[in-house]
C-alpha cells in the first residue's frame, strides 16, 4: 500500500503530480471555460460578496495564505486568512457579504467545523475545500469543491497542500470570470500554466530528490532553521518550517524576508542554517532583487544560505551555499514546485534520524477535538 516506497510520506509526497492534475480534472471544459460542479451557492449571490475569509489550521492555513495573493490579484476583493480557532473566538465582522473558505484535508478538524457554524449563524456563505467526501466540513458547508489527492495517511500534510492551492486558485479563477474581473484568454493563460505543474514537480521529484536528500543529511544536527521568503513565498517559508518542526522536532521558523531587519536577524549567527525561497526574476524583478539582498544580509553575519531557486536563475549562486532548483513558472505558481524540495528536506532529515515520518510524536492525523 506505501507502493514501494519506505513511508506513506514519501509515497504521498511522490503522488502529488497525479493529485495536481486529477484536483484540475474536469473542471476546465474545451473552450477553456472553467466549471464548478459543486458549486451551489447562487451566481448572484457570488458576484455580490465583498470580502473572502479563508479558515483552516495548520498546513491548510498556509494553503489559504497562499492563496490570498492569488484570489485578491484576479478578482480584487480582500481576502482575510484566519486560524479557525482564533476566529471562533473573536467578534469578527461576518455577514451575508462574506463568503468564507474553510480549507480542510479530512472535513473533519473540530476547530474548522466550529468556525463553520460560527460564520453561517452569522449568515456567510460557505466554500468547504475538502479531501474527504461526505466528511463533516463540507457536509455543513454550503458548496464543497473536493480537492482530488487520494486519501493521504502520513500525519504529515503534503499532497493535501499542493491540491489546496490548486483548488483555491480553481475557485478564485472562477470568481473572477464570474466576476468579469479578468478576460477569458487571461484565465485560459493561467490555467493553461497551472496545467503544466504536475510535470513540473514530476521533474524535481526525478531531478532534485538526490541533492535535498544528501543535503537533509548532512545537516541532521542541526539545532534551528531559519525560512525565509517574500509574497507567496512567506507562506512556503512557514510550510517549511512547520513540516521540519513536526517531522525532525528541530526548531524551525518560517519569516518574511522583508521582517528580517525589524527582529530575526539577530538571530543570524556563525553557521546558523537558513532556507530562502526565491521569487522568479522574469516575474518580478523587484521582488528578486529584494530577496537577493535578503541573502546578502543574513550571508554577512555568517549564515549557512541554502536557496530555492527557479532554473536559469545564474544570480543567487554568488550569495549561496547550494541552490536547490526548481522549473521555471509563474510568480502565483511557483509555491507548487518551491514547496516540494522543503518538504523532500523535512522527510529526509527526520528519516535520517531514525525517526517515524509518517507518526511524528505527539500528533493526530485528524484533530476532532477543540
Ligand atoms: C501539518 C498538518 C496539520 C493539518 C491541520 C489541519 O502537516 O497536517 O497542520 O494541516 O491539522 O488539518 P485538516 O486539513 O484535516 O483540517
Amino acid at each position: 500500500e506505501k507502493g514501494g516506497f519506505p513511508s506513506f510520506m514519501d509515497k504521498e509526497i511522490h503522488d502529488q503530480p497525479q493529485a495536481v492534475a486529477d484536483t484540475l480534472l474536469g473542471r476546465l471544459d474545451i473552450d477553456g471555460k472553467l466549471t464548478l460542479d459543486e458549486m451551489h451557492i447562487d451566481e448572484t449571490v457570488l458576484k455580490t460578496i465583498d470580502k473572502i475569509i479563508v479558515i483552516a489550521c495548520g498546513t491548510a492555513a498556509y494553503a489559504g495564505q497562499v492563496a490570498k495573493y492569488a484570489i485578491e490579484h484576479w478578482c480584487r476583493v480582500p481576502v482575510e486568512v484566519e486560524l479557525a480557532h482564533e476566529f471562533r473566538y473573536r467578534d469578527p465582522v461576518v455577514n451575508e457579504k462574506t463568503l468564507v473558505v474553510a480549507i480542510s484535508q479530512s472535513g473533519e478538524t473540530m476547530d474548522t467545523t466550529m468556525a463553520v457554524r460560527h460564520a453561517r449563524q452569522q449568515g456567510a456563505k460557505v466554500i468547504a475545500i475538502c479531501n474527504t467526501f461526505g466528511s463533516t466540513i463540507p457536509r455543513e458547508s454550503d458548496a464543497a469543491l473536493y480537492t482530488h489527492a487520494g486519501p493521504e495517511i502520513a500525519v504529515a500534510s503534503t499532497k493535501a497542500f499542493l491540491s489546496q492551492v490548486v483548488a483555491c486558485y480553481l475557485l478564485g479563477l472562477y470568481l473572477a470570470q464570474l466576476r468579469g474581473n479578468k478576460f477569458r484568454d487571461e484565465i485560459t493563460t493561467i490555467l493553461e500554466e497551472l496545467q503544466t505543474i504536475p510535470e513540473k514537480v514530476q521533474s524535481i521529484l526525478d531531478n532534485g530528490k538526490q541533492q535535498v536528500q544528501a543535503l537533509a543529511q548532512r545537516n541532521q544536527d542541526v539545532g534551528s532553521v531559519l525560512f525565509l521568503g517574500r509574497h507567496v513565498g512567506f507562506p512556503v517559508a512557514m510550510e517549511g518550517a512547520l513540516k521540519l518542526k513536526e517531522l525532525a522536532y528541530i526548531h524551525a521558523e518560517g519569516f518574511a524576508a522583508g521582517e528580517l531587519k525589524h527582529g530575526p536577524i539577530a538571530l543570524i549567527d556563525d553557521g546558523q542554517l537558513v532556507i530562502i525561497v526565491v521569487p522568479s526574476k522574469r516575474g518580478r524583478d523587484s521582488l528578486h532583487a529584494k530577496v537577493i539582498s535578503n541573502i546578502q544580509e543574513v550571508r554577512a553575519r555568517g549564515a549557512n544560505t541554502v536557496v530555492i531557486a527557479e532554473e536559469g536563475d545564474e544570480e543567487v549562486r554568488e550569495f549561496a551555499s547550494e541552490v536547490i532548483y526548481v522549473p521555471q513558472t509563474t510568480t502565483l505558481m511557483a509555491p507548487l514546485l518551491t514547496t516540494v524540495p522543503l518538504q523532500i528536506f523535512a522527510m529526509e532529515l527526520a528519516t535520517a534520524k531514525g525517526l517515524d515520518v509518517d507518526q511524528p510524536r505527539n500528533l493526530a492525523k485528524s484533530v476532532t477535538v477543540e
